[in-house]
């Protein structure tokens, strides 16, 4: 690949995506878009740069980017994040919403799935430790960029590898089944998740509004205005007393006043109080399954 045809990779997917690969990371792209590039009949990288120049909207571009992006995760990823949403968020949030009874949670870059699985298992654990919980009904929405790592994450089937890292073992033994090689997250614990193709990039208010959001280890992949950008729109689709969690290597200090750090709880922050108008209402799906914690059955969205 000529340096102009990687500084045209790097500049594509930083507007497709927000990733930014750095000048050293040619490596990386050679070793992830050698695959794509044989699956297409293309002989080089220089050859495969040459089909995205000539067609700039083709499916090509998507399987480029989505090639490029990284997915790894795991269940109960860096556990604090877990223990405060058991801890701090859930009862402040039952406690908040004891009248409208309805909580609404986002994962905004979902991967294959682990992230809102190991929240909807948490909650469930939490039906029988806090029956408060009783009655609520709770969404949890979980997006990507990426459509192929939302249909494994549809699948629910995991390796054994994958549901090694980080899932307690009674939590396997009661809420996967054992099929063949692999394991698969119970069905109901599946229906408690709607999984959807979503670029931050791009407008995210038609989701509605979120008590919950959940953006863990993707902004370290953008540049700053563009994580300014996410964190902005992030607060207009929350209620001043909503939570956002991020990763361990993500805050929003210096970045953006729409935040601030909860004190003594790593990771975790609240919105700041606005002068402007309240965020829109939640203008949801009327198609999409919702979780009642009481008895996991679906029920009709609120009109
Ligand atoms: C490292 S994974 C993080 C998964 C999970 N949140 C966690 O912390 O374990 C990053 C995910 O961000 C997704 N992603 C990258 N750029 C994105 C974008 N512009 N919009 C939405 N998702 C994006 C990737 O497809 C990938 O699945």
């Amino acid at each position: 690949m000529t340096p102009q045809d990687f500084d045209y990779l790097r500049q594509m997917l930083r507007e497709r995506s927000g990733l930014m690969l750095s000048a050293e990371k040619q490596y990386l792209a050679e070793s992830r878009l050698l695959p794509v590039a044989r699956r297409h009949d293309l002989k080089t990288l220089g050859d495969l740069v040459a089909a995205l120049r000539a067609k700039p909207a083709a499916p090509l571009v998507s399987e480029v980017v989505e090639a490029m992006t990284t997915n790894e995760t795991f269940f109960f990823r860096d556990k604090v994040p877990f223990e405060h949403f058991r801890q701090t968020i859930m009862p402040a949030l039952i406690e908040k919403r004891a009248r409208e009874k309805r909580i609404r949670i986002w994962c905004a870059a979902a991967a294959t799935g682990q992230e809102p699985y190991s929240l909807a298992m948490a909650l469930r654990e939490m039906a029988v430790t806090q029956p408060a919980i009783a009655g609520f009904r709770i969404d949890i929405v979980a997006t990507d960029l990426s459509g192929e790592v939302l249909e494994r994450a549809r699948s629910g089937i995991y390796s054994q590898f994958e549901v090694q890292r980080g899932l307690p073992i009674q939590l396997l033994l009661k809420y996967f089944k054992q099929t063949g090689d692999a394991w698969q997250i119970a069905a109901d614990i599946r229906s408690m998740v709607q999984l959807r193709t979503l670029n931050l990039l791009n407008d995210f208010s038609p989701l509605g509004t979120f008590d919950l959001v959940f953006c863990r280890n993707v902004l370290i992949y953008f540049e700053q205005p563009t994580k300014i950008g996410v964190f902005n729109r992030i607060a207009k689709q929350m209620p001043q007393d909503g939570f956002l969690v991020l990763g361990a290597a993500e805050t929003v200090v210096g970045l953006t006043d729409a935040f601030k750090p909860v004190p003594d709880k790593r990771g975790l922050y609240a919105p700041t109080r606005r002068r402007g108008p309240a965020p829109t209402a939640i203008s949801l799906d009327s198609r999409a399954p919702s979780t009642s914690i009481a008895t996991g059955n679906s029920k009709k969205p609120r009109p």
